[in-house]
């Protein structure tokens, strides 16, 4: 009984403070469409990796989707980025610093264009993982008859088009033309080869994608960094305070277990 009420405690700081971490880490579906996610490993702290994201998402990916909760000042105040640097290079539809990420695509033409409106992808790291984002823009691959020219083997017969095609280049299935359908080659796909090169290297490729997943991650969750830090200070706090009321308790039983 002793032994509980002494324990008792630590071990509810304890599980309060894996959750103040984030130890417990959601555990997310890692499977990505038809095949198995690419690792990667984030690192929230690398803000030059989440610069050079931010710099690739404006060029090429806020034309179609959003950030609709996430302010330009936000990643400039984060990510230490000079303010009128950021605004000469990163807000490209004249905007203003305080706004936040949005565009200019109507959402009705844009189902016309795709067959789907491009979301927001605010959370979609959240949403799925950011193993399953970083897989699945490394997995577009030439399939003519396609409205865009292209598949995807983590969303099957995608309605994106493969806009990063100028850094990548353009894969095939390493063994394209076997199989008499459609189905059947994306069965037999389980590599990729490159029909045409990019402008980038393949590492220089996944390097870059990396580092739109990093941002996208710090997108989904951009005060995380400063959770963790207050975390461990309430830590320290509950540790300290915990001494002192052990010690109090001491001091008041001392009498009682005397007599
Ligand atoms: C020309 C418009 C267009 C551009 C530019 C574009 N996308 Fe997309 N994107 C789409 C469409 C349309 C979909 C819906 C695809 C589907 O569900 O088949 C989509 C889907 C996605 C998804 C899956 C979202 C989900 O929850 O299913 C991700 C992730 C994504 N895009 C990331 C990006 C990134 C990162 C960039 C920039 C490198 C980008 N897109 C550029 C049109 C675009």
């Amino acid at each position: 009984m002793t032994a509980m009420r002494f324990f008792c405690p630590y071990f509810i700081v304890g599980i309060l403070g894996l959750m103040a971490l984030d130890i417990v880490a959601a555990t997310g579906d890692k499977s990505c469409g038809t095949i198995d996610c690419d690792l990667i490993e984030i690192d929230i702290h690398d803000k030059v990796a989440i610069q050079r994201g931010a710099h690739t998402y404006v060029h090429y990916c806020l034309g179609c989707h959003s950030l609709r909760y996430m302010r330009y000042d936000d990643i400039v105040q984060y990510t230490g980025i000079d303010e009128s640097i950021f605004e000469e290079n990163l807000i490209l539809d004249g905007g203003n610093i305080g706004d936040t990420l949005d565009n200019a695509l109507d959402q009705d033409n844009a189902k016309l264009w795709f067959g789907i409106a491009p979301p927001d992808l605010t959370l979609v790291t959240r949403d799925h993982s950011p193993e399953w984002v970083y897989t699945f823009l490394r997995s577009f691959y030439i399939d003519e008859t396609k409205q865009w020219k292209v598949n995807n083997k983590v969303i099957p017969n995608v309605a994106m088009p493969h806009v990063l095609y100028e850094l990548q280049g353009i894969q095939q299935c390493a063994n394209q033309g076997e199989g008499q359908d459609g189905a059947e080659k994306n069965d037999s796909c389980p590599q990729f080869t490159l029909l045409e090169e990019g402008s980038l290297q393949p590492q220089e490729f996944d390097a870059t994608i990396a580092d739109l997943v990093h941002f996208l991650v710090f997108v989904g969750e951009p005060y995380r960094v400063e959770r963790e830090r207050l975390g461990i200070y309430v830590l320290l706090f509950l540790s300290i305070m915990i001494g002192i009321t052990w010690l109090l308790k001491r001091e008041y039983w001392k009498d009682i277990h005397r007599s």
